[in-house]
């Protein structure tokens, strides 16, 4: 079985809700083991006990670097070792380009690019230590293959994903570490809800899902995204099927862009 996760040790976070979540329930129905790590740690708990089998949690806040040693440190604890890192965890804001302030720009480039940088450095570190390589998965966006005016800094953080995942794929492939991003599309979760009220507070849109349906309406798949649609592909790329990737970013958005 290609896609046979079994034995794969996998750290996820923003693992508590949203895509997160259902990557880590496809990981773990695949047969890996997983870290669910979440800044909600009741929630991390709570998903990890919903998958069930040997999924644990912990609180982790990605923008801190005692926290993602911690959180990887406990999964080379528990499992024996780390070779599936999700850096997931993201958050979006809208604002019109003029209205972005310094402190937005700071508060989602903290979470999504540093959060992301920081995220690499640790897995890798001890994917390094292991010898036995790995593969990190970063979470991108759509946003991060093109700029969305009211998202302005959001896509900044995102391009910044990619750009991450780029580079850490040219220097760790001697390490046998592959590198990877995700760009999903309009994904019907929590963050979205929140996009669609930042769209309304701002005067962009007038009802709710209005926003949504007006960018899921751009998806030739003729739907938006559930949360679900990102778990088989980031099964495949933990896994063997993808074993002669890396410094990829696919685009797993129901074709809304094409690269
Ligand atoms: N929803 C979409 O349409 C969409 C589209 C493209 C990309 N994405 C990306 O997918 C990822 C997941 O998005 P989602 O829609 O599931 O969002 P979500 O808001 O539903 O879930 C995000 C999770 O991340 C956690 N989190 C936030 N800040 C954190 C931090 N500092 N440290 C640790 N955890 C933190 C939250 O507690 C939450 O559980 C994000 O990176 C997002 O940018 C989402």
């Amino acid at each position: 079985m290609i896609n046979d996760l079994d034995g794969v040790r996998a750290v996820v976070t923003g693992g508590a809700r949203g895509i997160g979540a259902e990557m880590a329930k496809g990981l773990a129905a695949a047969g890996a083991r997983v870290l669910v790590a979440d800044l909600n740690e009741e929630a991390a708990r709570a998903m990890a006990a919903a998958i069930g089998g040997e999924t644990i949690a912990c609180r982790v806040d990605v923008r801190e670097r005692s926290s993602v040693r911690a959180m990887i440190e406990t999964a080379a604890a528990r499992f024996g070792g780390v070779d599936a890192v999700f850096n997931n965890a993201g958050i979006a804001q809208v604002r019109p380009f003029l209205d972005i302030t310094e402190e937005d720009w700071r508060t989602v480039m903290d979470v999504n690019g540093l959060g992301v940088l920081i995220g690499m450095q640790e897995a890798i570190r001890q994917m390094k230590r292991q010898g036995t390589g790995g593969s990190i998965v970063n979470t991108a966006s759509i946003a991060g293959k093109q700029g969305y005016e009211p998202l302005a800094h959001y896509s900044a953080s995102k391009f910044a994903v990619v750009a991450l995942t780029q580079a850490a794929a040219r220097a760790f492939g001697k390490d046998a570490i592959r590198v990877n991003a995700i760009c999903p599309g309009v994904v019907a979760t929590d963050m979205w809800k929140l996009i669609d009220q930042g769209f309304r507070d701002n005067g962009l849109s007038s009802s709710e899902n209005e926003a949504f349906d007006g960018f899921a309406a751009g998806a030739v798949l003729g739907r938006a995204s559930r949360p679900d649609d990102m778990a088989g592909v980031a099964c495949f790329l933990a896994g063997k099927g993808s074993a002669f990737m890396t410094g990829q970013t696919l685009l797993v958005d129901g074709g809304m862009v094409f690269d």
